[in-house]
């Protein structure tokens, strides 16, 4: 049945509202724009035109899909994270806002140093920490790894797009594994790890993403541990580890740095005050304590 945007928003807001969907007329906006290629703006100053059947259909399809929970970004395929478009797929964490605070951390070490820089990202993803870095510093080269094979395709995708692909190397395999034993040292490791604990209760839209990206064992812990108890020997004297914590989690983890010699440098926080990131170093590379 044919429609126009006017109609066609009216009615999918409706379906989404009625299913407790948070903000139905963003999304219905949103998926209409993805569906139609058309920008939001065009569709808000021109509610008159006639959406095509075949993407009513697609349209609906989506709706439908959302109106489960089902993440909006896996229906368009793509988020904006430190200004730039990221393909994401269901085998990947959607980047979060919070993450652009860990970003900025490691851009404000890495203007520090002297030379052309390394970094190695563990647990990459969409591979959006370690494609921000390099598409923000030119003279940067960086590794990434995941355990998960399917998001390793999804960084290839977002590296050639963001056309930085020559300056990225990627390993498969838990935490700098892949790297013992090669004798290379990078000047700083970043992570954002899994970190809900698997007894934790989790938002629907949660529920739809790889579970290797969200659950950390039973402590949601485990991941830290690996990262703390392996990074040390693949990090130069002056190195950094930068972690993003979880809510309300950073002082634990801090804790669990220390029993590990981790110092902290720094933590920071987001813009309600909660602290989302820790700036570490190992007390093998630390200068001498004072
Ligand atoms: C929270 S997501 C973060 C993804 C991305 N860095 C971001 O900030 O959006 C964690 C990622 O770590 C990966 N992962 C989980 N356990 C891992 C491990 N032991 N070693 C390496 N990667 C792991 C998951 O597959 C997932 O891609």
């Amino acid at each position: 049945m044919a429609a126009n945007v006017r109609d066609a928003l009216r009615e999918a807001e409706k379906q989404l509202a009625r299913h407790n969907i948070k903000m139905p007329r963003n999304d219905a906006l949103v998926l209409l724009s993805a569906v139609t290629g058309q920008r939001v703006e065009t569709l808000l100053a021109h509610p008159e035109l006639q959406v095509r059947e075949h993407d009513l259909s697609t349209y609906w399809e989506w709706l439908r899909k959302r109106a489960r929970n089902y993440p909006l970004q896996y229906l368009t395929g793509q988020q904006e994270f430190f200004g730039r478009s990221f393909v994401v797929s269901p085998s990947v964490l959607i980047p979060r806002p919070e993450t652009e605070i860990v970003v900025q951390a490691c851009l404000d070490f890495l203007a520090t140093l002297e030379k052309p820089a390394t970094v190695l990202d563990i647990g990459t993803g969409s591979g959006c920490i370690a494609l921000t870095l390099l598409c923000e510093i030119s003279s940067l080269t960086a590794c990434a790894v995941d355990i998960s094979r399917e998001a390793l395709q999804v960084v290839t995708e977002n590296s050639q797009n963001l056309k930085c692909d020559d300056r990225l190397e990627l390993l498969q395999g838990s935490t700098v594994g892949p790297l013992i034993g090669t004798g290379r040292r990078f000047d700083l490791a970043v992570s954002n790890p899994p970190y809900v604990a698997l007894s934790d209760s989790v938002e629907p839209e949660v529920r739809h993403e790889p579970g290797q990206a969200v659950f950390a064992g039973q402590s949601g812990l485990e991941v830290y541990s690996e990262i703390f108890s392996k990074t040390a020997c693949v990090l130069a004297s002056t190195g950094r580890l930068i972690l993003e914590t979880s809510f309300g989690q950073t002082e634990k983890i801090a804790q669990l740095g220390k029993e590990h010699g981790w110092h902290e440098m720094e933590r920071r926080p987001d813009l309600a005050g909660i602290d989302r990131c820790l700036v570490l170093q190992h007390i093998s590379t630390a200068g001498p304590t004072r």
